[in-house]
């Protein structure tokens, strides 16, 4: 239980974004990735940075009272524990979850309420497409985007493998399988197994590299392609993690059934959300569901719904595996 009044909690959540802001402007500077070799004094961050000293002090000073950085004598700074996963060379890195959130998505989340009352998509209606498209345009923000997803999903990774069996499969196909960090841990951890990294022509031109430092060019095909239009065949196993809370029922029915169409009879659909819980217990996927809605314009999903999706596109949905942190796996058997 905590002591703090219900009047000062409160304001706390209602300023959130302050230290969300702040993050975001120290990821921007690359500050964690300054300090890096050691502390460093103010005035040399702020000749590193282009910015004005007296004012990035005080930016600094701020996010030191939370934790992230410490401030020394003299206006040094340096890394804690918070701010070393700003630091962009790290396993775990958080600093383009930092940039994706402090920026369009923000801005996105600006026009939370228009949406709840129009309907209208957040995202499309401050940059005038939907993101998908967006990031097609973008390159830098797109490599932030795929970046960004392993910082706030990768946890997520170990944490199936752990939870979820995947023996029997000989050929596991990712769909929007992004810049290929999870099939990569998945195939590293199944010897045996082949992949298919299936997602649009920009991603997989950034994720190849990836999938060759991994050394898995001899056991993991890349597809480029329009997962509305078709997906590839050959698997015995389809994942998709974080793809189908992205679309409305309509849109997941056709990926789904695009899905269906290439697969065989009992082979798995293996979808990987957050399946939202009955109850008032704290549950960041209803959060995720907000910027579901604003952002791509899909939605996460309870069980029932599951349910009713898997039906309708022609599975079977067998069990759903608890894993860890906040995701389950969602297994299915194509009919
Ligand atoms: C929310 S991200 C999830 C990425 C990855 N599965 C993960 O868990 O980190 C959605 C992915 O879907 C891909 N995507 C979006 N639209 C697509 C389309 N029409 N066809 C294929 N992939 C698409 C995006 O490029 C992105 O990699």
């Amino acid at each position: 239980m905590t002591n703090i009044p219900p009047q000062a909690q409160l304001g706390e959540m209602i300023t959130g974004y302050w230290i969300s802001q702040a993050i975001y402007a120290a990821a921007k500077f690359g500050i964690a990735d300054l300090l890096n070799e050691g502390s460093l004094t103010v005035d040399e961050l702020a000749t590193a940075t282009a910015t004005k000293p007296d004012l990035l002090y005080r930016h600094l000073r701020a996010l030191a009272s939370v934790g992230i950085f410490a401030e020394e004598d003299h206006k040094r700074f340096s890394l804690t524990p918070l701010a070393e996963p700003l630091r962009s060379d790290i396993q775990g890195s958080q600093r383009s979850l930092a940039l994706m959130m402090g920026e369009d998505q923000y801005r996105a989340w600006g026009n939370l309420a228009d949406t709840v009352e129009t309907g209208d998509n957040a995202y499309e209606k401050v940059f005038g497409k939907p993101i998908f498209d967006h990031l097609a345009e973008q390159p830098e923000k797109a490599r932030i985007f795929d970046d960004a997803m392993t910082g706030i999903h990768g946890r997520e990774t170990g944490a199936i493998i752990d939870a979820y069996d995947f023996s029997g499969i000989n050929v596991i196909a990712d769909i929007g399988g992004g810049n290929g960090s999870k099939i990569s841990s998945i195939l590293q951890s199944y010897p045996d197994m082949k992949g298919i990294l299936f997602d649009l022509p920009h991603v997989v031109g950034r994720t190849r590299p990836n999938i060759e430092a991994a050394g898995l060019s001899g056991r993991c095909q890349l597809v480029d392609g329009d997962f509305f239009q078709s997906v590839p065949a050959g698997a015995d196993a389809y994942i998709m993690r974080h793809i189908i809370h992205d679309w409305d029922d309509e849109k997941s029915l056709t990926i789904l059934k695009n899905c269906h169409s290439v697969m065989s009879s009992g082979s798995k659909l293996l979808l990987v959300e957050s399946v939202i819980p009955p109850g008032n217990d704290p549950f960041m996927g209803k959060f995720l569901d907000l910027a579901m809605m604003l952002i791509p314009g899909g939605k996460e999903r309870t069980e029932n719904e599951y349910h009713e999706l898997y039906d309708k596109a022609g599975f079977d949905l067998v069990r759903i595996v608890p894993t860890s942190t906040e995701v389950s796996v969602i297994e299915g058997v194509r009919r």
